[in-house]
């Protein structure tokens, strides 16, 4: 069993790469990187680099260096998260127990945070030491595709700010919860994947398991969104049904919810059996993400 100690040594050795790769505050012009900072050390979960650097563990090829590829994704979805919270956007107050990036830093310097998390992100795979060229595009067109607009998180992003004006549908739960959750999670395992020279047995296997984690994810992150308070969440409670969006309690209801959340943590694990124990960390971190209360 992974332990409460294990997360923590593990936070910190994605929070000290990620110093790392963001320029200081006292790089010019000061206001970005004091803002890009801001929100990228609030204290997330670091869930993402967390699965990207287990993945790579898991495969074991090439794992030395790996939390600096991890990094990437913790950059856009920091940037994803600043965005979500804009008022054209979620318009939120709280993120990360704070307040929000544009409550601090104003609209524009928000935007720009989210723009230069993005960019950082494909600066720091392009530049990734210890891989040759061909992984390194790989990893780079991967998390792109990811992030953007044909079944990726913006995809997401866009279903979900229209799904407000219309009916839920577990049609339409699906499409919004792959993309804007789903695509950047398992691209999470994949980019380890990759990084760790895993066959096209264990990509596949991996590509599995991040479905099923990634839907399981953003059903528990709908659940707390009406379960548990904001001081709890960090973020703002109770957010969803106040602004109509196609939830998983909205099209099926708490009870259905969690059932199907389990059921998707049952076929993670399973998806996982090629790995043997070698992919015990994997397992835990997906009973981490269902079973979290934030
Ligand atoms: C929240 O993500 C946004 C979603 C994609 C559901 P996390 O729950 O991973 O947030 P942090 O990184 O821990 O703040
Ligand atoms: C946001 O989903 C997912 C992103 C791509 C950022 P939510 O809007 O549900 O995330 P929270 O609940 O505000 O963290
Ligand atoms: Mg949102
Ligand atoms: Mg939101
Ligand atoms: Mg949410």
């Amino acid at each position: 069993m992974t332990s409460p100690e294990y997360l923590k040594e593990q936070i910190q050795l994605v929070d000290a790469a990620l110093d790392r790769v963001v320029p200081v505050e006292t790089e010019s012009p000061h206001s970005i990187h004091k803002a890009m900072r801001y929100s990228l050390f609030a204290g997330g979960k670091r869930v993402r680099p967390m699965l990207c650097m287990e993945a790579a563990r898991a495969v074991g090829l090439r794992v030395a260096g790996v939390e600096t590829a991890a990094c990437a994704l913790e950059l856009i979805h920091t940037y994803s998260l600043i965005h979500d919270d804009l008022p054209a956007l979620d318009n939120d107050d709280l993120r990360r127990g704070r307040p929000t990036n544009h409550k601090v830093f104003g609209e524009a310097m928000a935007i720009l945070a989210g723009d230069s998390l993005l960019t950082l992100a494909f600066q720091v795979l392009a530049q990734l030491p210890g891989v040759d060229g061909g992984t390194r595009a790989a990893l780079v067109a991967e998390l792109a595709a990811a992030s953007g607009t044909v079944e990726g998180m913006i995809a997401g992003q866009v279903r979900d700010i229209e799904g407000e004006k219309l009916e839920p549908t577990p049609e339409r739960l699906d499409a919004i919860h792959r993309a804007k959750t789903g695509a950047l999670l398992t691209a999470s395992v994949r980019l380890g994947g990759l990084y760790a020279g895993a066959t096209e047995e264990q990509l596949a296997a991996l590509t599995a398991y991040g479905n099923r984690v990634g839907l399981a994810f953003q059903i528990v992150d709908d659940l707390l969104d009406v379960e548990e308070s904001s001081a709890t969440l960090g973020k703002t409670a109770g957010k969803d049904a106040e602004q109509s969006k196609i939830t998983f309690p909205a099209v099926y209801g708490l009870a259905e919810s969690r059932r199907m959340a389990a059921e998707e943590l049952g076929a993670a694990h399973a998806s996982l059996l090629i790995f043997g124990e070698r992919a015990a960390r994997l397992h835990d971190l997906a009973d981490f993400i269902v079973r979290r209360k934030a």
